[in-house]
């Protein structure tokens, strides 16, 4: 006859087998029942006593068995076994330090009234060049800077966000404050300081009576909020088509305090954007009235200001989308 206490099954299924084997209508405990019919009527009372015994007892243990298994698919299934254990910590991603960057950009911004305006990577001479007093023999729409996607048309990838500048003033009247992210493209080679796709923030502010005063104090407010309010800013002469007068904008060193050190080349100072007054042709090519408007633009590389920001050597990091570089950010932006 079969032990139970041999008996070691690893699924509900074998219990269940074990069961009808032992107590089914044909089982080994009812075949004991027939047999007990022909038994002497002296031996009928312990031994039927006997026979209830290992009855129920067989029935309990069978129970005992299948309660146990149960519980033991039931974890395996869920993968509980202990419920008190710690958990394991989910690994979730962090921004990229590109996004932290443009997002604490257009942060600053948008408390000084700017809104985000948007637009096309791919887009038209008019756009990226011609509306912006890009002179025809203008250097930048060169083939050595710029993407042609077709020569005719001109289809070409923007080297600037300043097309959304183009594009919102054809569809806004002034006033107009708007601040530009975008992807760029410049036919470039790659190097350590160099990418041939890069991000840029351009802001331009339209208005009434807007004057150069106006956009300095908005950059200085701009660099104090983004590298701390002992940052100083000088702007140097420089020269856009779209702009006039046209300055580079610098902001004392972040590292050393303005001292000179490595990254500042012993200057004390570092390039972050170029800006100007919004040269008349531009406004006059867009439509609105240069006698009555006068407005400022600027614009920034926004892996130049995040190199600065985290001292990161090698802007080939940014696109290379190692994890060990991009879990060492993590913003809340
Ligand atoms: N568009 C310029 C660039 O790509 C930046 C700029 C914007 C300069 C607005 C002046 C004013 O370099």
């Amino acid at each position: 006859m079969t032990r139970i206490e041999e008996f070691k099954p690893a699924t509900a299924a074998e219990v269940e087998a074990f069961r009808i084997k032992l107590l089914g209508k044909k089982g080994e405990i009812g075949a004991l029942m027939e047999e007990f019919k022909s038994v002497a009527p002296e031996l009928k009372r312990e031994l039927g006593q006997k026979l209830n015994h290992l009855k129920t007892t067989a029935a309990a243990r069978i129970e005992a068995l299948r309660g146990a298994i149960g519980e033991k698919e039931q974890a395996a299934a869920s993968h509980i076994d202990d419920m008190t254990r710690p958990g394991t910590a989910e690994r979730i991603g962090s921004r990229h330090p590109i996004s932290i960057v443009k997002n604490q950009i257009v942060e600053i911004f948008s408390r000084l009234g700017y809104t985000v305006a948007d637009g096309p990577e791919i887009e038209d001479d008019w756009h990226v060049f011609s509306a912006l007093n890009f002179p025809p023999e203008h250097p930048a729409r060169d083939m050595q800077d710029t993407f042609f996607i077709e020569k005719t048309p001109d289809v070409v990838l923007r080297t600037h966000t300043s097309s959304i500048q183009v594009r919102t003033m054809e569809h806004q009247k002034p006033p107009i404050r708007v601040i530009c992210p975008g992807r760029v493209f410049r036919n470039e080679a790659i190097s350590y300081r160099a990418h041939c796709i890069f991000h840029q923030i351009e802001g331009l502010y339209i208005d009434r009576n807007v004057s150069f005063a106006d956009m300095k104090q908005s950059i200085l407010y701009f660099a104090k909020e983004l590298f701390g309010e002992q940052t100083r800013i000088r702007m140097r002469p420089s020269y856009f088509p779209f702009t006039e007068p046209s300055a580079e904008v610098d902001v004392s060193c972040s590292i050393c305090g303005g001292k000179g050190c490595g990254v500042c080349k012993g200057t004390g100072w570092l390039e972050i954007m170029g800006c100007g007054m919004v040269d008349p042709n531009v406004l006059e090519a867009n439509g609105i009235d240069h006698t009555q408007y006068s407005g400022f633009a600027f614009g920034m590389g926004i892996e130049r200001i995040a190199m600065l920001k985290y001292g990161v050597g090698d802007l080939r990091l940014y696109f290379e989308n190692d994890v060990r570089f991009l879990n060492q950010f993590d913003s809340a932006l």
